[in-house]
C-alpha cells in the first residue's frame, strides 16, 4: 500500500505558506537593512527604495500606478480605510451605501459601524448561485449613495462577482452627474486567483491581503485611484500621502511586492494546473459519495475553492475527523449557542439550519498535488460514512 501523505494543506483560502523565496529576500531588512524609510541618511534611503520598489510590484500587478497603491497591515485595515475613509470623505453629498449580504467581516461590519453613526446601509441578496445582481445595485442606487462596495470573490463559496459590469454602471451614474459615487471592490481572495485590472474593472478602490498570496500576515495594501478623495483613519505622520500614518514594515512591504510578482509570473499555470486538480477532485467526491452537492455557481469562480454539502453530516464533525487524517479544510458552519449554525454566507445563499451545516471547503494552492488529492479522495468517503452511521437524521437515504 503506498504510504499516503503526512500532511494535506487544503486552507489556501484561509491563509497561505510563505514563499521559501519571499522569506529569503527579506531577511536583511530584518538585520542590515533595518533603516526607517522616512528617515534621510542611506539607511532610511535604501529602505524607502526598497518600499518603493514593492509598492511599483504591487502596482504592476493590478495594473495600477505605484502612487494609488496604499500599504496597510492587511485586508481588514484596507477595508476599513475604504469605507470610512469614503464615507467620511464625501458624508456632506449623502449617507447611503450600498454592499452585499455576504461580504467578509471587515466590510460588514464596517458598514454596521457607520450605521450606528446614522449611515443608511443597503445590504444586496446574493440568490442561491452567489452572485450580486448588478440590476438590485441600479435599483438600490440613490443620489445619496456615496459608496459601492461589493467583494470580487466570495472567501468560501469562490463565486467572482460581476465588478466590471458594476464599474459600468458606476462610470454610466458618474457621468450623467453622481460625481460623489465610488465603487470599492474587496479582492483579497481574487487577486492572485484570476486576473485583476484595476483599470479593467472600473473600480475606485481595491483592497489585498499579503498571507493569501504567499507573504506574511500582517500586511496588505488599498488602491486608491488617482483623484480619489479618502478620509485617513489613523493619525500620525505623513506615511503613505498621508492616507495611513504609521512607520512602514519594510520587511513585510517587500515581502508582499515579491509575493505580488511572483504571482503574476505564474498567474497562467496556477488558473490552468490548479483548476484541472480542482475538477478532478470534484469529480471523485460526486461519484464516490452519495447525497453531496456543490454550494455557489459552478461556472463563474476561481479555479481553486470547492465548497461541498455533505447531507447528515456536520461540517465541524468532518473537519475534525479529516483534521485528525492529517488533512487541513475548513466547515462553512459554527457552533452557535450550542448548536452548528450555518455562517452568513451559506445563509445568504438560503441554506438553513438543516441544509447547510455540513458544508465543507477546500481551498488548493499552488503547492497542492494530484497525490494530496489522492488521500484525500481515499479518506473523505470513509469519514464521511463513519458520521453518517452516527447521525440520528441519516435515515436510509445513503
Ligand atoms: C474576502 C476577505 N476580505 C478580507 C479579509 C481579511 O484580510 P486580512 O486577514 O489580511 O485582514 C479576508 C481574510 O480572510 C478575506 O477572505
Amino acid at each position: 500500500m503506498q504510504t499516503p501523505p503526512r500532511k494535506v494543506y487544503l486552507d489556501n483560502s484561509a491563509t497561505t505558506r510563505v514563499d521559501p523565496e519571499v522569506v529569503q529576500i527579506i531577511l536583511p531588512y530584518f538585520t542590515e537593512l533595518y533603516g526607517n524609510a522616512s528617515s534621510t541618511h542611506q539607511w532610511g534611503q535604501r529602505a524607502k527604495q526598497a518600499m518603493e520598489e514593492a509598492r511599483h510590484q504591487v502596482a504592476q500587478f493590478i495594473n495600477a500606478t505605484a502612487t494609488e497603491i496604499v500599504f496597510t497591515s492587511g485586508g481588514t485595515e484596507a477595508d476599513n480605510l475604504a469605507i470610512k475613509g469614503i464615507a467620511e470623505a464625501h458624508a456632506g453629498k449623502g449617507k447611503h451605501i450600498i454592499t452585499s449580504q455576504f461580504e467578509h467581516p471587515a466590510v460588514l461590519n464596517s458598514c454596521k459601524h457607520l450605521e450606528s453613526l446614522g449611515w443608511n446601509v443597503t445590504y444586496l441578496p446574493v440568490y442561491r448561485e452567489g452572485i450580486v445582481r448588478p440590476a438590485d445595485i441600479e435599483t438600490a442606487i440613490t443620489d445619496e449613495t456615496v459608496l459601492i462596495s461589493v467583494m470580487h470573490v466570495n472567501n468560501e463559496l469562490g463565486t467572482i462577482q460581476p465588478i466590471k459590469q458594476i464599474g459600468d454602471l458606476v462610470k454610466a451614474r458618474r457621468a450623467a452627474g453622481h460625481k460623489h459615487l465610488h465603487l470599492h471592490t474587496d479582492a483579497v481572495q481574487s487577486v492572485g486567483k484570476i486576473p485583476v485590472d484595476v483599470r479593467d474593472l472600473g473600480v475606485d478602490l481595491l483592497s489585498l491581503s499579503g498571507h493569501k498570496i504567499h507573504a506574511p500576515k500582517g500586511v496588505g495594501a488599498l488602491f486608491v485611484r488617482r483623484g480619489v478623495r479618502l478620509q485617513a483613519q489613523s493619525h500620525g505622520g505623513h506615511h503613505e500621502r498621508d492616507r495611513r500614518a504609521g512607520t512602514e514594515s519594510v520587511p513585510l512591504v517587500v515581502a508582499l511586492g515579491k509575493a505580488c510578482e511572483l504571482e503574476r509570473l505564474h498567474l497562467q499555470e496556477f488558473i490552468t494546473r490548479v483548476g484541472n486538480l480542482r475538477d478532478g477532485l470534484e469529480a471523485e467526491i460526486i461519484t464516490r459519495i452519495p447525497n453531496v452537492s456543490r454550494n455557489g455557481d459552478t461556472e463563474c469562480r476561481v479555479p481553486h475553492i470547492s465548497n461541498f454539502n455533505f447531507d447528515h453530516c456536520e461540517g465541524e464533525g468532518l473537519m475534525i475527523a479529516l483534521d485528525l487524517k492529517g488533512i487541513a479544510v475548513s466547515t462553512g458552519s459554527a457552533c452557535a449557542s450550542g448548536s452548528i449554525e450555518p455562517s452568513h454566507v451559506l445563509t445568504a445563499i438560503g441554506l438553513d439550519h438543516e441544509n447547510g451545516r455540513g458544508t465543507l471547503r477546500f481551498s488548493l494552492g499552488k503547492e497542492t498535488t494530484q497525490e494530496e488529492l489522492d488521500y484525500l479522495i481515499e479518506t473523505l468517503p470513509v469519514v464521511v460514512e463513519k458520521l453518517r452511521r452516527i447521525s440520528p437524521k441519516a435515515g436510509v437515504r445513503h
